[in-house]
């Protein structure tokens, strides 16, 4: 019903375009965390496929938080929702659009929107993944722009299913075996791509359970994450290996079909964040 709605507004807009010289995109609403973080979306360039998020810390307090999207078309879900970076990180590394970092968390700047946005490790029932880490001080607004939402020439429109908070645990040393094919050379065959198993100092964050779930990581289900509890700088190691032991492995296949299902329907329509797109377009 509402993403009908949405590309009635894309459709009006477009017509406008035609009629006037200009136009101003309608944002919309995608979420907010328990800490107050807002985030709307709106179309810089339907014809590039990019857009533009906006997150709005409208809390009292610096607050870190997740996206959780996917994306349809003509009004049906085509990308199930997964949480922003989950695809394509060992790209985005590469490119310099992202990077870890160790230490506790700080408020984003500006420029993070071009390049070195932070993503960090997120423990999901005993399991690590890459996410991208939105930081906000209290009343900060942050902007960033995506790209890659046009499938078969015509647009696909963000899906939100959560925007959520998450806790700064401590730094360590991580182990990242990841899928060069996917998770890299998928994004873009002529750029260098890291080694496929790289070790790397990162900050790591834990979420309140039942938000997310391993489904929400499944571009990422070829990957893994494991933190070097002797290099670890942290309280948390040893109790965490504990706790983990009771938690049933990540059914790895199950994420895998997921992955192969979309990849047959929608082929490399996963929505990435891609710079260059606006750069060489
Ligand atoms: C951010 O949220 C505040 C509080 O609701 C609001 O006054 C402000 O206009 C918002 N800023 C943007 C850019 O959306
Ligand atoms: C995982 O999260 C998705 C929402 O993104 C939800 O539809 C699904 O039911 C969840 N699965 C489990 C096992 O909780």
């Amino acid at each position: 019903m509402k993403l009908s709605l949405v590309f009635v507004t894309v459709l009006l807009c477009l017509s406008l375009v035609r009629t006037h010289a200009k136009c101003t995109y309608i944002e919309e609403y995608c979420g907010t965390s328990a800490s107050g973080v807002v985030v709307h979306w709106k179309w810089v360039n339907e014809a590039e496929g990019l857009i533009e998020w906006t997150f709005n810390n409208t809390g009292s307090k610096d607050a870190s938080v997740i996206l959780n999207r996917g994306a349809t078309y003509n009004g049906a879900p085509l990308v199930p929702p997964y949480v922003f970076a989950a695809a394509y990180f060992p790209a985005y590394l590469y490119d310099g659009l992202a990077q870890y970092f160790y230490g506790k968390p700080v408020p984003l700047r500006n420029y993070q929107a071009d390049y070195d946005l932070p993503i960090g490790m997120l423990d999901v029932d005993g399991h690590y993944w890459t996410v991208f880490v939105f930081t906000l001080a209290p009343g900060q607004v942050f902007r960033m722009e995506e790209g890659g939402y046009i499938y078969e020439g015509s647009n696909i429109f963000p899906y939100c299913q959560n925007v959520d908070d998450i806790t700064y645990e401590g730094s360590g040393v991580f182990t990242v075996d990841y899928d060069v094919t996917t998770q890299c050379k998928e994004f873009d065959s002529t750029q260098p791509c890291p080694p496929k198993k790289f070790d790397v100092g990162s900050a790591y964050y834990s979420i309140k359970k039942g938000l997310v779930n391993s489904t929400n990581f499944w571009p990422s289900a070829g990957d893994k994450f494991e933190m070097n509890l002797c290099l670890a700088e942290s309280n948390y190691g040893s109790m965490r290996k504990a706790d983990g032991a009771n938690i049933a492995d990540v059914d790895r296949q199950q994420l895998a079909a997921i992955s192969q299902q979309v990849k047959s329907t929608v082929r490399s329509a996963k929505v990435s964040s891609d710079k260059r797109l606006k750069r060489i377009l």
